[in-house]
């Protein structure tokens, strides 16, 4: 006898599969119309994965509710994909609610900073902490963006910036991932700033010569899976030529590129990222039209970040000028003691109030596209056969609350399933 079918989700007003034909992301007009289907249904399979979905009625001819291990009526209610946070830094010890009101009160994110802030702050304590801590932090954070819709998130270390504490991080994010449900895109952020009492040349030096070596160690043993590498590329951090040769040296461990860049200064990152074949680029909220046409044309996706420049009171991301041209756009978080948000609704909304995205666009940006920029877009960010079984089911009439309600999406969000299980 076969085994069980996992869940049946029948009878929903709305199933919103995002794209339908294998894409591996979405751009220009193909973003303004996402695929929906009016009362349809969703199997998943044993293996965890999308085995069915379509019209209730169809679906209902195939498959019998006897052989399904758990059967939701979703009247009333809309599917959609499991959301996908492209960008987070959500290990750390110490918060910096002070800082917020310096900001608040006129500092700029660099004043901060400069004057020992910033990351700097968020570094001395999470040396400081125990891994258990930082575990038990991580734990509950994304436990929180799970509630708010996020089934695959990716995780950044980078509050180290010595071989130790980066391990320690990546460490504390391989745990979750082997005994959390939420699916997880690890990232190494060892030049995430350059440490207090170094310079550039010697904080580059220590990462290409201690840390990347030691980290391919750990991950050529299994002990520690890492997907991608990041470096903040900045004006009075990591420049272009030190920017340029770590990228280089995790790309040849086989690490995908995935690095903030143009957030406070046009650095020309995007022309960089390009050029290095880079999966994703964050921030860009000073990128030149020159940049935007090198990631269109590299497929370089880029990831936005509605909550910084919110926070930080920064120019927007040019999200339209990207879209016209093209580039694959992708949203994310940000979650970080400066940005504390673990909400991919609130992100969207932001994205389409201040950005100018259509809710459809911040729908494909939080899901295929993040996916696409996480590398994971074969197996996530849409409702295809085949892809794994994540979904959110929310208690609206139309897909379109979960970016319209803003705030309290935790009451509407009435379930939410990772590889065919409800967490
Ligand atoms: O993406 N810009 C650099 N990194 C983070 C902020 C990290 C922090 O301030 O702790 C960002 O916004
Ligand atoms: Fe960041």
């Amino acid at each position: 006898m076969s085994p069980n079918h996992k869940l049946l989700v029948k009878n929903a007003k709305q199933v919103v599969l995002i794209c339908s034909n294998g894409e591996k992301y979405l751009t220009k007009a193909d973003m303004q119309s996402v695929s929906v289907v009016e009362n349809g249904s969703v199997v998943i399979g044993s293996d965890g994965r999308i085995k069915a979905v379509g019209p209730a009625e169809t679906i209902g001819a195939q498959f019998s509710e006897a052989s399904f291990d758990k059967v939701i009526d979703a009247t009333g209610m809309c599917v959609l994909p499991g959301l996908v946070d492209a960008h987070t830094h959500p290990v750390w010890s110490g918060d910096r609610v002070h800082e917020f009101s310096m900001k608040l009160a006129g500092a700029s994110y660099m004043d901060v900073h400069r004057a020992g802030g910033g990351i700097h702050f968020t570094v001395e304590h999470t040396r400081a902490a125990a891994a258990s801590e930082l575990l038990a932090a991580l734990c509950g954070r994304l436990l929180r963006m799970q509630r708010a819709g996020t089934t695959l998130v990716e995780c950044k270390s980078g509050y180290g910036l010595e071989l130790h504490t980066e391990l320690k991080m990546l460490q504390v994010i391989e745990e979750a991932r082997r005994t959390l449900p939420i699916n997880i895109s690890s990232t190494y952020c060892g030049a995430h700033a350059v440490p207090r009492g170094k310079t550039v040349a010697e904080a580059t030096r220590d990462v290409l010569q201690v840390q990347l070596p030691r980290l391919q160690a750990e991950m050529s043993s299994g002990r520690l899976s890492v997907d991608n590498i990041d470096v903040f590329c900045e004006r009075g951090v990591f420049d272009l030529d030190s920017t340029r040769s770590i990228l280089q040296a995790g790309k040849l461990m086989g690490l995908n590129i995935n690095f903030h860049g143009d957030e406070l200064h046009p650095m020309n990152a995007a022309q960089l990222g390009a050029e290095l074949g880079a999966l994703a680029i964050s921030h860009l909220e000073e990128v030149t039209d020159e940049g935007i046409a090198a990631m269109a044309r590299a497929k370089t996706a880029a990831v936005l970040l509605p909550t910084t420049a919110y926070i930080l009171r920064l120019p927007q991301p040019r999200a339209r000028a990207m879209l016209d041209a093209g580039v694959v756009v992708a949203l994310g978080s940000d979650f970080n003691p400066n940005a504390y948000c673990c909400s991919m609704p609130l992100v969207m909304h932001l994205a389409c109030v201040n950005m100018r995205m259509s809710m459809s666009e911040a729908l494909a940006a939080a899901t295929i596209n993040a996916a696409y920029a996480l590398g994971r877009s074969h197996t996530h960010g849409s409702v295809e056969v085949n892809k794994q079984g994540d979904l959110l089911l929310l208690q609206a009439p139309r897909w379109e609350h979960l970016i319209y309600q803003l705030g309290g999406h935790q009451e509407i969000i009435r379930y939410v399933v990772i590889g065919g299980n409800v967490v």
